[in-house]
């Protein structure tokens, strides 16, 4: 039987796309979670883990970006892909190239529009409902070394109505979150 492939996911907050992710791959038979990491101690995303039994990480700035820290954690792992689900920091030159092609993100916006610097968690609602858009959705993305950038893989969209508060914004793009963001890694990992 071939290896199966591991992924870390690394998260900084809620972990409510962690926890559809942990959920969905529990019995693959391909594709397994390796680890939970994160920069922040308190992140909900790690008690997720628990509940699956995944080992948890949590590292500081200098582990993540000075050292080889967390990229030696990732081998001891036997980690094969990377998948962002609310990471707040921009991932290192090294763990880039360490594994090219292998890094997935997920924004709460149709990308291009309402994303780069700053636009993460509710500021990306905020923004789409200060501009009046009638839709708005989410984008699944390869990572490269500026955010956001990387190659489109997916995008969903859901349409906004005029009485549309920024929470039943962000309900609908969550919801679009969990439905698409366990079976785009699927596909992306089982046929690149
Ligand atoms: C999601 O909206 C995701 O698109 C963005 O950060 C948010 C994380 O939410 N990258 P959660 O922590 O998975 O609940």
């Amino acid at each position: 039987m071939n290896k199966p492939f591991r992924i870390a996911i690394f998260a900084s907050g809620n972990g409510s796309n962690a926890e559809a992710i942990m959920n969905y791959f529990s019995l693959h038979a391909q594709i397994q979670i390796a680890i939970v990491l994160s920069n922040n101690e308190n992140a909900y995303a790690l008690e997720r883990a628990k509940k699956f039994n995944v080992p948890t990480k949590v590292f500081d700035r200098s582990q993540f970006q000075e050292n080889s820290e967390v990229l030696n954690w990732l081998k001891e792992f036997d980690v094969t892909h990377l998948v962002l689900a609310g990471f707040l920091w921009l991932l290192p030159k090294r763990l880039i190239q360490a594994f090219p092609n292998k890094i997935i993100n997920i924004h709460p916006s149709l990308l291009p529009k309402f994303g780069g610097k700053g636009m993460y968690g509710m500021n990306v609602h905020e923004a789409v409902k200060a501009a009046n858009e009638k839709e708005t959705g989410i984008t699944i993305h390869e990572v490269n070394a500026k955010y956001d950038e990387g190659k489109i893989i997916v995008q969903a969209s859901c349409p906004i109505k005029v009485g549309d508060t920024v929470d039943a914004i962000l309900a609908k793009v969550n919801a679009l979150e969990h439905e698409y963001y366990p079976r785009t890694i699927e596909q992306w990992i089982l046929s690149p």
